[in-house]
């Protein structure tokens, strides 16, 4: 099956940017980790810091068995990828590497988490594992 891994604005920098608070992990190692643990799974990894052409990712995403997204900041703000999320029915998951909610105040909300069925935050690159986990296999328990 095909997943889709979209990463979103600053995120190509991982592995250089704040390591005290996104670790030493690059977005790479990341990506190969998910291919190497689920070997069998049609992957598809994308990154970019332009906010419509990770739009257009979400829409292309629309025929896949699941979407994981990392927006960056713009989960706090983006309505544009709130709306692009609602309009799939696919599995969906949030997922940031730190925890947003010991940071700023500003990164306690997400105009994104009301459009996805599952968030992950605080768990590093564990978490896109995890996410990938639940769109496989766990997504199906379902309390929408
Ligand atoms: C982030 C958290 C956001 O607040 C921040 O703007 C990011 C990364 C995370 O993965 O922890 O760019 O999404």
């Amino acid at each position: 099956s095909r997943v889709v891994v979209l990463n979103g604005v600053n995120l190509g920098l991982l592995g250089d940017r704040r390591p005290e608070i996104y670790g030493g992990t690059t977005l790479k190692e990341i990506e190969d980790g998910l291919r190497s643990e689920f070997p069998d799974v049609e992957w598809e990894f994308f990154q970019t810091d332009l906010e419509g052409e990770f739009v257009r990712r979400i829409h292309a995403a629309a025929d896949a068995a699941g979407l994981i997204l990392n927006p960056g900041a713009w989960t706090h703000y983006s309505y544009a990828i709130h709306d692009a999320l609602e309009i799939l029915s696919i599995p969906r998951v949030e997922v940031h590497l730190s925890n947003v909610y010991r940071r700023e105040e500003w990164r306690r909300r997400s105009v994104i988490s009301p459009a996805v069925d599952a968030v992950v935050a605080g768990m590093g690159p564990f978490g896109y594992r995890v996410a990938a986990r639940y769109v496989l296999f766990g997504s199906r328990w379902d309390l929408r």
